[in-house]
């Protein structure tokens, strides 16, 4: 393989790290040994100024042995999302699957059990192999970076290399990572500004041109720094629930909900402007004023299909005093948890709450009601209190400082690979008691298929979105009352077989729900969805779908960039060759 990398690479020098190892990857082949790729990688190269990075496994140094400084910090950092997106060239996803390659079973992963064991990837066990880590990347900092990517795409792809956007690899469907890809790492565009009397670019000046309160954010923000600095400039920000997601990102293009998401709107409802560089190479200004059918495409069409995204600008909302309410059993108790909660779902989405239960904490916030209403409303939850079990009612001055104390007891899962599968739950379904009595029945029995179930509260019910600005996300947001993600985890280890399994798991345990809702139109998050989801563009998108994809067809005409499942995608892509 080494031979091979070199001869094909001629004049390309590789980096030590290759020349170090004989443990190279194995069972794939990266590259065919096209010349022309070689002619393409050497002249994008030379148009970066020499800015062309090899990319690496992120267990990758500690096939050299453990003793090696750089693979004591992979192993300290191995569950940590925070570092895992901070690695260079992103090589760290949070869900370890997509760092592999499922089909073969290539890849470079440590038993997430105990990371500190390096053998997993030491030589006798088969050393590291690419899987589906970029084998090349661009650390992202200006238009020009992205422009060049695209000028080369063409060649690249026609020689057998993709290119993807890589922020900070959270993805849930691997839609960060391929076999044999150019990656366009945005992490490092972290640029954020406050501007008090924002009007989007070529928006009639003077009276007639609204203004707004605006954060505008690089593509490379993760919401912790976000939420820093929503709380330095005395403002909210709606963002999701985990520090190291990307806030301007795929997040955001997706749809984005959070505890506040109810209240104040999903992410793409306060996206007020975008600055793309397009496929074509073009780079353009969307907003509401320009390039509409772009603005609109971005705001609920997903990430890394039409273009990358090199800074948002969304709505800042004045500070607000959150009340926060806690409720903690001694042990999962899924039909009494989600029973209460399911039959004050719609009464709590009008009062402005939102928040997650899994079957043993429920969480909520609220930006509206004060303490002693607060306390009221949520009386229904606070009943559960018993033996063992946890009840507070606290106050935050903001929503960065509830985060903050949420955030220090609640971390996701990071460095394990998991299958996750979602839906969403009309109020239609919530309404009646029998029919809630069925869901909550189903959501009991799947969470015996399935390790974790979270119930999203964050639908947005009380938020009315302006119909003038429509968004690409499925219409079902607006009707829906939750959000239920559903878990499934394998070990480091984990045979195609068992995979699959897991996979299967969380899709079974959706229909379980699905069929309890009866037959309402389905919808699902496609930030959070089932890697095989059915009919996913009505599921995803709605009656936006034949939109979106007339918007993709003009601004990504070579499908220079496709993704599973995204608006556009063409299955029979070799970039899909590692999905099961
Ligand atoms: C632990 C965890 C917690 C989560 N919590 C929430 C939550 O509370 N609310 C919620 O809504 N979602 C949540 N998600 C899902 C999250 O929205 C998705 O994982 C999302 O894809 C992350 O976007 P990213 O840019 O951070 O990640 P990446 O994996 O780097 O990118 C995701 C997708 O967006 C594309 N993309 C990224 N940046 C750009 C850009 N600048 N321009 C164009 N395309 C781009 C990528 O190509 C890829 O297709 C969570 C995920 C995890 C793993
Ligand atoms: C790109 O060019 C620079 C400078 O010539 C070189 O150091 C670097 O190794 C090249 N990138 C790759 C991936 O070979
Ligand atoms: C970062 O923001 C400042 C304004 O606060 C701006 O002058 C600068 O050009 C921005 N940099 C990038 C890389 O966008
Ligand atoms: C912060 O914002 C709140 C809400 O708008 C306002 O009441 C308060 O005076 C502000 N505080 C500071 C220090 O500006
Ligand atoms: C997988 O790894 C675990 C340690 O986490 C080990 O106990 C088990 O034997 C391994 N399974 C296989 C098939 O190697």
């Amino acid at each position: 393989m080494l031979h091979r990398l070199q001869s094909i690479l001629m004049s390309l020098s590789l980096p030590s790290l290759w020349s170090q190892t004989s443990t190279l990857p194995t069972s794939v082949s990266l590259f065919n040994s096209s010349p022309s790729l070689h002619g393409s990688l050497d002249a994008l190269n030379k148009t970066l100024g020499g800015r062309l990075l090899q990319g690496h496994p992120l267990a990758f140094p500690c096939a050299h042995g453990p003793e090696t400084d750089e693979c004591k910090v992979v192993q300290k950092g191995y569950l940590d999302s925070l570092f895992r997106s901070t690695t260079p060239g992103g090589a760290g996803y949070v869900n370890t699957q997509w760092e592999t390659c499922q089909t073969t079973g290539e890849g470079c992963l440590l038993d997430y059990l105990n990371p500190f064991d390096a053998s997993p990837v030491s030589k006798d066990k088969g050393g590291c192999g690419m899987g589906s880590v970029s084998e090349y990347y661009i650390d992202v900092r200006t238009q020009q970076d992205a422009q060049a990517a695209f000028r080369f795409g063409k060649e690249l792809k026609a020689s057998g290399m993709p290119i993807v956007i890589k922020n900070t690899g959270h993805d849930y469907k691997g839609r960060s990572s391929a076999p044999g890809s150019l990656a366009l790492w945005t992490h490092n565009l972290k640029n954020l500004t406050f501007n008090p009397t924002f009007r989007a670019e070529g928006c009639p000046p003077g009276n007639s041109g609204k203004t707004y309160t605006a954060v505008t954010m690089g593509a490379g923000v993760q919401w912790i720094e976000a939420y820093d600095f929503a709380e330095t400039h005395n403002i909210t920000l709606v963002g999701g629930s985990d520090n190291a997601v990307g806030s301007a990102g795929g997040w955001l293009q997706g749809g984005g909900h959070g505890f506040l998401s109810n209240a104040l709107g999903l992410g793409v409802d306060r996206a007020l402007q975008f600055k793309v560089v397009t496929p074509k190479g073009e780079y353009l200004t969307a907003n509401a004023c320009q390039n509409r059918d772009l603005f609109f495409a971005l705001r609920g069409g997903g990430g890394g299909t039409f273009g990358l995204v090199l800074e948002s600008t969304v709505l800042a909302s004045p500070r607000v005093t959150i009340q926060a309410a806690l409720v903690k059993l001694p042990s999962p108790s899924p039909s009494r948890l989600w029973g209460t909660m399911a039959s004050q779902a719609v009464t709590w989405a009008n009062e402005g709450w939102g928040g997650l239960s899994a079957s043993d904490i429920a969480i909520y916030v609220n930006p509206r009601l004060d303490k002693e209403q607060a306390t009221k409303s949520m009386e229904p939850l606070f009943q559960l209190a018993g033996d063992g079990v946890i009840t507070q009612m606290l106050e935050f001055p903001s929503y960065a400082q509830f985060f903050k104390w949420f955030a220090s007891n609640n971390v996701a899962a990071s460095g394990v690979p998991l299958a996750l599968s979602s839906l969403l739950v009309p109020s239609s379904a919530l309404v009646n008691p029998e029919s809630r009595e069925k869901v909550v029945a189903a959501l009991a029995k799947a969470s015996d298929n399935t390790p974790r179930i979270l119930v999203h509260s964050s639908a947005p019910v009380f938020f009315r979105p302006d119909p003038n600005e429509p968004t690409s996300v499925t219409e079902r947001w607006r009707d829906s009352i939750l959000h239920i993600t559903i878990v499934s985890a394998w070990n480091w280890n984990s045979t195609k077989e068992e995979k699959l399994d897991a996979y299967q798991r969380v899709s079974l345990s959706r229909k379980l729900v699905e069929d309890a809702i009866g037959p309402s139109v389905r919808a699902a998050y496609l930030n959070e969805a089932d890697v095989y989801q059915e009919n996913h563009e009505e599921v995803f998108w709605g009656s936006n779908y034949p939109g979106l994809l007339k918007i993709k067809k003009k601004y990504d005409p070579e499908h220079l960039l496709d993704c599973w499942h995204c608006v556009g995608w063409t299955e029979e892509s070799q970039r899909f060759k590692c999905y099961l």
